[in-house]
């Protein structure tokens, strides 16, 4: 198996990147992480590429008073790495069709809600707001929405009667935490295939590997 050689594109702490960092070093997902670019430069997910031996590269957007030549800078850099796999890892920017046409079908998003329910920001509130009895998190491909594209994997999280957006945002992370390397040893594998906005996974286990679904807790 061709290991997919990542670039990862991350605005804020990185603990997402820090998961996938992790599974490869234990050789239990088949990818190298070889370049992570933030357009903030005290984000901790340089500073985890730092401590883990990638390529760190603060690349600021505020010089770009366009987008697109902003993400021409970031595929510079990624094809300079011979990147093939773009994750976005709390990637605060919406990505322009620069960015998606240097990698088709090879940019993965993690969304902190079960999409298509709550798009955007602040979702985990939102889901919280609304009452939904279940939130999640989704990796879908990039395309050119905001958080529109095709769904690849999602994992479900009750929410729970006492829950706040911090509890509920934490109890979705650690999904996040799985889900994401899920979605990219699929990937790896090459079990991944798109036809429109379906994302279907040959070779599946008899369980549907895309869906994680943890047990409710106990009452106390
Ligand atoms: C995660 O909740 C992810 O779903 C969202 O941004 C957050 C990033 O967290 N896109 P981290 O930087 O990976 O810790």
């Amino acid at each position: 198996m061709k290991r997919l050689r990542i670039g990862a594109l991350a605005s804020g702490g990185g603990t997402n990147l820090q998961a996938i960092i992790d599974r490869a070093a234990d050789g239990s997902l088949a990818v190298d992480v070889v370049l992570v670019i933030s357009n903030k430069a005290d984000a901790g997910a340089l500073e985890r590429a730092r401590q883990a031996g990638i390529s760190a590269l603060y690349i600021d957007h505020r010089p770009y008073s366009d987008r697109r030549d902003y993400d021409r800078a970031i595929v510079a850099a990624l094809m300079e790495a011979g990147v093939d796999t773009v994750v976005l890892a709390g990637f605060m920017r919406i990505v322009t069709d620069v960015l998606i046409d240097a990698f088709p079908q090879r940019i993965l998003n993690i969304h902190p809600a079960l999409l298509p329910a709550f798009p955007g920001l602040h979702v985990q509130k939102k889901a919280l707001d609304y009452g939904a009895r279940f939130a999640g998190c989704t990796v879908h491909l990039v395309d050119g929405g905001v958080d529109t594209g095709p769904i690849v994997a999602q994992a479900v999280v009750p929410v729970l009667d006492n829950d706040d957006e911090a509890s509920l945002s934490a109890r979705i992370l650690v999904q996040e935490h799985k889900l994401y390397p899920l979605a990219l040893q699929l990937l790896a594998e090459g079990r991944l295939q798109v036809d429109g906005r379906r994302v279907r996974v040959s070779g599946a286990a008899p369980e549907n590997v895309a869906l994680i679904n943890p047990p409710c807790p106990e009452s106390t």
